[in-house]
Formats: C-alpha cells, structure tokens, sequence
C-alpha cells in the first residue's frame, strides 16, 4: 500500500491566491491590510522565517514593516513599539517572532499585544479563547495542519491523536483544536518515558520537538497519518524535518514533507489571520 504525500506548499498556494482575491477586494474598498513584524537579536533561523513572511506579505499585497533590534535591546524599548503599534490604526497584526533573548520576558511582551491585533494567536486572551473552545486568532502552525487534515479528508474524531512536543506555538494549541475536533489527545515530551509505545498507538502523530531523525520506523503504526514540524539544517546543510521520512513513509497512509508541508502552510495561515484582522478591526466581521 502506498502513502499520500500531503502537499503543504501548492495546498498554500492555492489559499494565497484566494487571499489575493480577498484583499484586491479590500483595495476597492481603500483598505490595505498591514502587518508589524519584530525581531530581536541575530537568530538565523528567526531570520529566516521573518524574511519568508515579508516575501509572502509582498506576494499577495499585505504591506509589512519589519522592526529589527540588536541583541542587547531592553524590553521597556519594544514595550514602547507595540504601545504605538497597538495604536496606530494603520496597523492591523503584531508579531513577535520567537524565540527571544534570554533576558527578555517573553510572556510579558504577548500580554501587551492588543488581542484584535494577536495574528499569532498567542496572548493570552487568545490562549484562553481557544481554550473555551470559541477561537478568535488560532496559532498559525496548529492551524495550518488542521487545515492539511481536512482537505485531504482524514479523520480525526475518535482518533489516537499523538503530539510530540508541548511548546505554546505547536503543541498546547495544537492539542486543543485536535480535543475540540473530538480526537483522544495525548502529549509527550522530553520526559516522557516509553516513547514509542506511545508513538505507536498513534493514529495521527505530530512531531515538533526539533531534532533530526528523532522519529524512527519502529515509532511508526502502519497505516498512521504522520505530521512533521520539524525544521532542522542537517549536516549538508539541507533542511530536514523530525521524522526519518525515507523509511518511516513506507509504513504510513499519509505523511508531510519537510521542507514543503507544515512551514508553507504557517505562513498561509498568517497570511490569512493578519487579513482576518484586518476585516474584524474594519467593523467588516461581527
Ligand atoms: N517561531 C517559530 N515559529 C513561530 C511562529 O509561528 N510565530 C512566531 N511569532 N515565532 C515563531
């Protein structure tokens, strides 16, 4: 039997382009969405994802302004930035791209940002939406995979649903949206112990703990839909995902490929939280 290869990027393209559609029409209406990025420090990684964004902003006509910090940046000073982002009218999502410095107090900074304006869903008010089960922003990757699970028609009710990873971007949010869809959630982490019993009574296993091949065959039910959130260079310098995919896709009826499943899908799903806001903020949504 063979696999199903869930393709994240042309599934991504084809929602940009109705977004496209979407914000033509907002033009007409003399509304350009807009969305503030803020760096701190000098991540690759974190550049690297911030640049993809504004690329995709330009792409389908969000205007996007990027603020970067040094390393050594104070938290009174971006305190200070989204302050003046939260008021400024013409600004319609923050971002904070994590991870941040050490010295920085990352849930502090989220609680500044204004909820309306929370297109990575992660303030607290937004956490505690989703954990009420009445969502306003949902976290882009959650989000995103949800939406692979959907349009390639798997099933989720009922299901063994594994999440390897508990992180407030993937694995908490992504546990509730799989719990509020009905599936019997389990999270495992570092200290989880017999992993891969765990692993293997797994009906839909969603891996985002950042490390190379961590996902072996043996971890792997046959027949499993299997959700990579890895993101990691390897040793040639290519970007490769969590799971062993050359092996691990032969027992599987579906799997995501790294690079091109889960990392599209975050930024589409950015895409279309910042023009979501955008109408909410417009008085176009109730
Ligand atoms: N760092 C890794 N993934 C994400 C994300 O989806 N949003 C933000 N803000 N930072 C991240």
């Amino acid at each position: 039997m063979g696999y199903t290869l869930i393709n994240g990027k042309f599934l991504a393209s084809i929602i940009k382009e109705d977004l496209k559609i979407e914000i033509d029409s907002l033009r007409k209406k003399g509304i350009i969405p807009s969305l503030a990025v803020i760096l701190v420090g000098e991540n690759k990684a974190s550049e690297k994802y911030v640049s993809f964004k504004e690329k995709t902003c330009q792409e389908i006509g969000i205007k996007s302004i990027v603020f970067k910090f040094s390393e050594d940046t104070q938290e009174e000073e971006i305190t200070k930035l989204i302050d003046e982002l939260n008021s400024n009218p013409s600004v319609n999502g923050i971002l904070i791209q994590l991870p941040l410095p050490k010295h920085i107090d990352q849930n502090n900074l989220l609680l500044k940002i204004d909820p309306l304006k929370d297109v990575d869903g992660f303030t607290p008010y937004c956490l505690g939406k989703l954990l009420m089960d009445e969502p306003l922003f949902v976290p882009c990757t959650p989000k995103g995979i949800l939406r692979m699970l959907d349009t390639y028609e798997i099933g989720i009710e009922g299901k063994n649903a594994v999440i390897v990873g508990r992180s407030i971007i993937v694995g908490k949010p992504l546990s509730l949206l799989l719990l509020k869809r009905n599936a019997t959630v389990t999270i495992c982490h570092s200290k989880t112990e017999s992993l891969e019993e765990i692993t293997r009574r797994a009906d839909i296993l969603c891996v985002a703990v950042g490390k190379p091949n961590f996902i072996t065959e043996d971890m792997v039910k046959d027949g499993a839909v299997v959700i990579d959130i890895g993101i990691n260079v390897s040793a040639y310098g290519k970007i490769i995902g969590d799971v062993d995919f050359e092996r691990v896709k032969e027992k599987v009826s579906f799997i995501t490929p790294v690079p091109g499943g889960v990392g599209p899908m975050t930024i589409a799903m950015l895409m279309e939280n910042t023009i979501f806001a955008t109408k909410l903020q417009k008085g176009l949504i109730e």
